[in-house]
């Protein structure tokens, strides 16, 4: 079954708490936390205050993705959280094999993002080390936007690859997924998906995230 990460991205700031509460009494898998510093992304949203006050009432694992320019300052700045995942960009990581090595030194499962022009190549060399690899499906900095759909023939070559290199790798997407399109990214083989304003806007949490749990 495909686990579910809703983006915190998309909850009621002035009701953090309340939001982060009800996604995980709704039955999500992972509650998704979107780090951007406003240089890799032209957005900026939340630092450690914020997120260690969510990851004290959220009663799932945590999945940090950094959308930032500098990335150990960050990884370091998460890890007492103990988040299950941190995932950093490739495109902003000049040694992304010495990260990958500190993220799990320091108990966190590593992953990989990759934009939506990003080659698979780019990491072919690092996915024995991952537990799981990111495709955007939007291009990063903002929830609510439409669905990139050459991301699903990337998903399908990304899972023929890690069934040869590295079966226990998951592959997650984030971006402008729900209910239209979330059964062709199953059929491609992926794991996880990020939602924000599909589940978000929904009348019923609860209902969004099982339409994403086939
Ligand atoms: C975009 C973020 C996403 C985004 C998802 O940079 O990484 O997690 O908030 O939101 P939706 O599902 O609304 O595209
Ligand atoms: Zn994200």
């Amino acid at each position: 079954m495909i686990k579910v990460a809703p983006s915190v991205l998309s909850a009621d700031f002035g009701n953090l708490q309340r939001d982060v509460e009800a996604i995980c009494a709704a039955g999500c898998d992972l509650v998704h936390i979107d780090v951007m510093d406003g240089h890799f992304v032209p957005n900026l949203t939340i630092g450690p205050v914020v997120v260690s006050a969510i990851a004290k009432c959220a009663t799932k694992p945590l999945d940090i993705h950094l959308m930032v320019q500098n990335n150990t300052f960050f990884v370091e700045l998460f890890a007492p959280l103990k988040p299950e995942y941190i995932s950093f960009h490739i495109e902003e990581e000049k040694h992304p094999h010495r990260l990958i090595q500190k993220i799990r030194s320091l108990g966190i499962k590593p992953a990989i993002v990759l934009n939506p022009h990003t080659p698979l190549e780019s990491i072919e060399y690092l996915l024995q080390d991952l537990n799981m690899v990111l495709l955007m499906s939007v291009n990063p900095g903002f929830g609510g936007q439409s669905f990139i759909d050459t991301v699903i023939p990337k998903a399908a070559r990304l899972s023929e690859l890690r069934d040869k290199i590295n079966p226990k790798c998951l592959i997650e997407v984030d971006g402008g997924i729900s209910d239209k399109n979330i059964q062709s990214l199953k059929d491609v083989g992926v794991d996880v998906v990020v939602a924000g304003s599909y589940i978000f806007n929904h009348a019923s949490k609860e209902e969004a995230i099982k339409s994403l749990q086939i």
